[in-house]
């Protein structure tokens, strides 16, 4: 995947992973040489945000388009092929957005099955005018009269639309042609082949070494210690630290499901009291995140430096340490190198200064649904592996105001009901998260049995999100929301009101701290 814009040609991997067909991308600026020597089965050039007439419009290698690999040009990437091989764009000034009209007149292997007329997602101002020599012109819209086209000799397609939207009815179709069809890749690309790749990689790079993993109950570390315990097993030990900022039942899924599932070795701290001490008398919240920030490191570094005390006792102390870290992330810091020495890395928190671990990272080429993939395939619960996600700060950002034993209780009983009713309701795929809300330091009145109630509202924040970046609250069921408020005002003691946040984000955040 050559990347014009990256919001393009991430989901245009992720579609084709749907496909079975395994997808790299690569930044505009990579060469026909660097390519060849990856030796792809197909090559798709993605939409991007620019013109191709722009003042520094991103360009292309144009010697791949000569490496006898087939590819599959859209919207942008549709527009550079044909300027590279001889056709014509032109401004015409229409430009097409959102939903078109498109007319097929020559299905060709590219659109084959499809029907003549279709609706599909568009984002284009330029429009090719003119295929290039040697192309045939297979559809057209109101706004450009040549909206996809092909070479079935030399293996070149394009298409103006966007095959990877879901609004495209049949852009699938489009793209699982041009891979399966057109490239003639086999569909074989599945989570039982990925653990397998895996596996045997990790066992390369760690031969009978020692690793270490901090669990921090969430689906990537859960999943990246469960492949790299199938491969070495009891080399492995992980490292989960209970806060107690954790929701119901959560502690115990790991210490007892996930270790059940995988037979991993596991070392818990149990440092709740110690998290409560820092946060005594505390209501600030960016207070709050930095003294959970700073004892969780304190609580993983002793941990830490125990384990290895150990290891080195036994004359093989630990040299790696399992990371998390997916695909999205290494596509947005640049493409990374691989695996990485490092003192202090953020996403555990800071190692301490003289340490130097080699970085094991078996998720580093997976998109977030793939791990749950890869997750299942290995057994692990799906309480752990459908978990939507969960601040690191825990129950400690979800309570406004000061944090206590007895706030984390009740939030944790409140949270615990909306989470069975959501899932009873068959609606956790549906939404992003969830998070529900103390407001510890506001009261209001009510009445419960006969007396008067002065007590705290739970704010119920449920949104759907692509990534977390934006985000929409999400219109519950209103009997769902009915249900939840009764079970809460009636079995949660000291919460007297439910209220829903019906903020967007921007301009609210997702987390209320
Ligand atoms: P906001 O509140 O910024 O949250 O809209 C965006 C997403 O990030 C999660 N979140 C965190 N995750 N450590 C994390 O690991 C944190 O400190 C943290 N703060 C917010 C939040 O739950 C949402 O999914």
């Amino acid at each position: 995947m050559v990347d014009f814009g990256a919001q393009y040609a991430q989901l245009i991997a992720r579609r084709v992973r749907e496909a079975n067909v395994y997808s790299e991308i690569v930044p505009h600026t990579v060469t026909a040489s660097e390519i060849a020597a990856k030796r792809p089965a197909g090559i798709v050039l993605s939409g991007g945000p620019s013109s191709v007439y722009e003042e520094g419009a991103p360009k292309l290698d144009e010697a791949i388009l000569d490496l006898g690999v087939p590819v599959l040009g859209i919207c942008y990437g549709f527009q550079v092929m044909a300027t590279a091989l001889g056709g014509e764009v032109a401004k015409t000034g229409q430009r097409e957005y959102g939903s078109t009209a498109v007319r097929i007149s020559d299905t060709g292997v590219l659109l084959d099955g499809q029907p003549t007329e279709q609706t599909a997602w568009m984002s284009h101002g330029d429009s090719v005018s003119r295929a290039p020599e040697g192309f045939e012109v297979l559809a057209s819209t109101p706004g450009t009269p040549v909206a996809a086209f092909a070479n079935d000799e030399r293996k070149l397609y394009g298409v103006q639309w966007h095959p990877e939207v879901k609004h495209s009815a049949y852009g699938q179709a489009v793209l699982e042609n041009f891979l399966h069809r057109a490239a003639g890749i086999p569909a074989d690309w599945n989570a039982g082949n990925v653990i397998a790749d895996q596996v045997a990689a990790i066992q390369a790079q760690i031969g009978s070494g020692r690793v270490i993993c901090g669990l921090s109950g969430g689906v990537d570390s859960a999943v990246a210690a469960a492949l790299v315990h199938k491969a070495v097993g009891d080399q492995l030990v992980c490292v989960f630290v209970d806060h107690g900022l954790l929701r119901k039942d959560e502690a115990r899924q790991v210490e007892e499901d996930y270790v059940k599932a995988t037979g991993i070795r596991l070392v818990t701290v149990n440092a709740q009291e110690q998290f409560l001490t820092a946060l005594a008398g505390v209501s600030d919240p960016e207070t709050k995140r930095k003294i959970i920030g700073r004892e969780f490191i304190r609580v993983f570094e002793q941990a830490q430096a125990d384990l290895i005390a150990e290891a080195a006792s036994e004359g093989d102390p630990i040299r790696f340490l399992v990371q998390g870290t997916l695909y999205p992330d290494v596509v947005e810091s640049g493409g990374g190198t691989g695996t990485a020495n490092i003192k202090s890395h953020h996403n555990v928190g800071g190692l301490p200064e003289d340490l130097q671990f080699e970085l094991v990272e078996p998720l580093r080429t997976l998109f977030k649904d793939e791990v749950r993939s890869i997750g299942r395939e290995l057994g692990l619960p799906e309480e752990i592996v459908a978990r939507q996600p969960f601040p690191g700060p825990g129950l400690g950002i979800r309570i406004v105001g000061e944090v206590t034993q007895e706030r984390l209780d009740l939030l944790r009983d409140a949270d615990a009901i909306v989470r069975a009713e959501l899932t009873k309701a068959g609606l956790d795929t549906e939404i992003w998260q969830c998070p529900v809300v103390l407001l510890a330091d506001v009261r209001s009145v009510g009445v419960q049995g006969d007396g008067r109630t002065y007590g705290h509202p739970i704010v119920l924040r449920p949104v759907s999100s692509e990534d977390a970046m934006t985000a929409d609250w999400t219109r519950l069921p209103y009997d769902l929301l009915a249900t939840i408020s009764n079970r809460i005002t009636n079995e949660v003691d000291g919460v007297n009101r439910v209220v829903l946040d019906v903020t967007s984000k921007p301009p609210g955040t997702i987390e209320w701290e």
